[in-house]
This record gives C-alpha cells, structure tokens and sequence, in this order.
C-alpha cells in the first residue's frame, strides 16, 4: 500500500505537523506500507522530501520546517503560476505514480479544517480522518461550540468576537466580556497547539489579548476561565459499521514552578518537565464514562470520521464541560491521543494501521 505523508503547512502550527511526521515515519509497518513523504513548506509549496525522520523532530533547539527550496519541488512556483497550485497539487499522486491513501498529517487552517480535504475529495483520492463539513466545524471553536450545544452537549461561558464588531462595537464586547467574569482566556477561533491564546486577569489587558489573537485570526472567541482539571479522549471510528471507539480518558497535569500560566505552546512542546499526560486519569469511574459519552456524541455530533480527541473539563463543582474537538490531533508517540490508545490496548504502529486501514474500507 502507497501512503503519501502529508504535513508540515501553512499554519503556525507547522514545526508541530512536522514532529507528528516524523512520529509517524519512524514507527509505521514498512513491511506493510511504502511511504510518500510530502512536506507543504509555509508557504504553500508541495515538496516531495527524504524519508528521513531526524530533520523534522520538533525540540527545544529545534523547529523544523520543510524547506522551500529543496529539489523536487513538484508545485509551479512563479507568480504567475500561484493561481494554479491548488490544481496542480491534485496531480501530485499522479506525478508520483498512484498514491491508494493520503494520510494528512497537518494541524490547523490549511490542513485540518476540510481545505486539503476538499482538494482531496476533488480529485477523488482516499485520505484518512474526518471530511470537509466536520474538518471545518472542528477547527473552528465557535462553530464546534453551536454544533455541540444543538446536540445537548454542555459547553463552558464565551463570548464571539467577529472582526466587523470588534473594529465598530469594541464598548459592546467589553462588556459582554465583563459579563464572563475574570480570568478569560482569549483566542483564535481558527488555530491550534495554544497559538495565540492569552489568559486575561481583567479588563486592562482585553485589548491586546485581542489583539494577539487577531494576528492568527480575525475572529476571536473569549471564553470564561473554567476551575477544573482538562480531562481528554480519544476517539476511533468503528470499522465495518461497528459503534466508534472510545479510549480511557488522560489528563493534562502542568506542573507548578515552570512558569506556565496555562497549557501553552512552550509547556506542550519544548518544556518536558513541564507537564504530565496520566492515564488512564484518576477520576471517579461515573466521570470518566461521562466523558467517554460526551467523546462519542461529540464525533457523531460533527459527522467525524477516523479519528479526534475530545478535550473536557472536570470542574470543582464536579461538572463535565466539552472545551473543544481536534479532527487532527498532535500525533507523535508522546502525544496525547497515541499515549491514551496505548493505555487503552492500541499501541502507536497499530493506531496508524488501524486509521490507513478506516480510509481504505
Ligand atoms: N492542535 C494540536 C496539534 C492538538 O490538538 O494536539
Ligand atoms: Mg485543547
């Protein structure tokens, strides 16, 4: 079986696509698989690169980037070409002989939000996790939000703040924030891996926050600060029409002393001391089935296929909240969704299998 790879991309969240690959390279069956690596450098270019893992691990020296330049460059690049290299992307397979699955590797805009998928779709080529419509809904926090509500799911306190309000009606989201209470976090509704995201102690630092999240994405959503543990799951489609699949549920445990005022980029990439992936979670066993329930609903919710992790609160008052969806998320052997797999029975090489096997069915 042809896998292309498919990662790196326009997003700021390209180093980390770029670890996932690499995770990815290293542990796959290549008995069983021949692998097509393809790097999207930042800049929109498709570049078929070496089967080599070691350049793309992500550390704290280190932030990997798939090289613009590098020979094999397989997209027009000049100017005038730019207007075709959507289209001339779909015939990557074909340039390379035939590909029987993309595997798309790529987190945030450009990669996880249904954009590749639609191209995929377009040329009729089999790719693995969800389609364009849940792609698009899961990363957009605002819109994963409404899905989630309409289905019954309970969702934290937030406020939307569109580009057109905040330039014309700053006062009116003011107080709308205020109304939240503080702390708030501010973020990106588009964006991943805590880029962007600020925590807001009160009203004063509202506007740069915005601000920061605007550099990423123009609409922006404050959510109501949650006291509580972040508890995650992860979530498998079913094969052959079986009921999808739920993994023991893992917790996010950021250490004191670091410096982290929340689970940011730093704390989640370059600082491994920083934080601690437990699971299966110590919660009570009524807790962890809720969030397994709230993990499933929300995959059906959004017509997820193949994969998600679901990530939720478990606040102080011993409520469960959803806090958001990731169709594609981090995926290294030390990331969250393999570490839970693995605690539940699936190990990393089986996990890859099992999801090119799901594209394939
Ligand atoms: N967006 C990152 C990769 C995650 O959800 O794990
Ligand atoms: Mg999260």
């Amino acid at each position: 079986v042809r896998v292309a790879l498919l990662f790196g991309g326009r997003s700021s969240e390209h180093a980390v696509s770029c670890a996932t690959a690499a995770g990815v390279m290293r542990a796959i069956d290549r008995a069983a698989y021949d692998i097509i690596p393809i790097g999207i450098a930042p800049d929109g270019r498709w570049v078929v690169v070496a089967d080599d893992p070691t350049p793309l691990e992500l550390t704290a020296t280190h932030r990997p980037s798939v090289p613009d330049d590098a020979p094999g460059v397989i997209v027009p690049t000049s100017t005038r070409d730019r207007v075709l290299r959507s289209m001339s992307a779909t015939s990557v397979p074909n340039q390379l002989g035939e590909v029987d699955v993309v595997f798309p590797l790529l987190h945030g805009p450009y990669g996880e939000d249904g954009t590749v998928q639609g191209l995929l779709e377009l040329a009729d080529i089999r790719y693995v996790g969800s389609g364009v419509l849940a792609s698009a809904a899961g990363m957009d926090k605002h819109v994963m939000k409404v899905m989630f509500a309409s289905a019954g799911l309970p969702v934290g306190p937030y406020v939307v703040v569109p580009d057109t309000r905040w330039r014309h009606d700053r006062a009116a989201v003011e107080a709308d924030v205020a109304g939240l209470g503080w702390p708030v976090f501010v973020k990106p509704a588009r964006a991943g891996s805590s880029m962007g995201i600020t925590k807001v102690d009160g009203p004063e630092g509202l506007a740069a926050a915005i601000e920061t999240a605007r550099a990423h994405d123009l609409k922006v959503l404050v959510e109501a600060a949650i006291v509580g543990r972040e508890i995650e799951c992860a979530v498998l489609q079913g094969r052959d029409g079986e009921p999808n699949r739920t993994s023991q549920v893992g917790e996010i445990v950021v250490r004191a002393g670091h410096g982290h005022a929340f689970y940011d980029f730093e704390a989640k990439y370059l600082d491994g001391s920083a934080v601690e992936l437990s699971c299966p979670a110590q919660v009570p066993a009524e807790i962890s089935d809720r969030v397994r329930a709230y993990a499933a609903a929300a995959f059906a919710a959004l017509g997820c296929e193949g994969l998600a992790r679901v990530d939720c609160f478990y606040t102080v008052d011993g409520d469960v909240l959803i806090n958001e969806i990731n169709t594609m998320p981090g995926f290294t052997p030390q990331s969250m969704y393999p570490q839970m797999w693995q605690a539940s029975g699936v190990s990393y090489p089986d996990l890859i299998d099992e999801l090119i096997a799901l594209a394939l069915a």
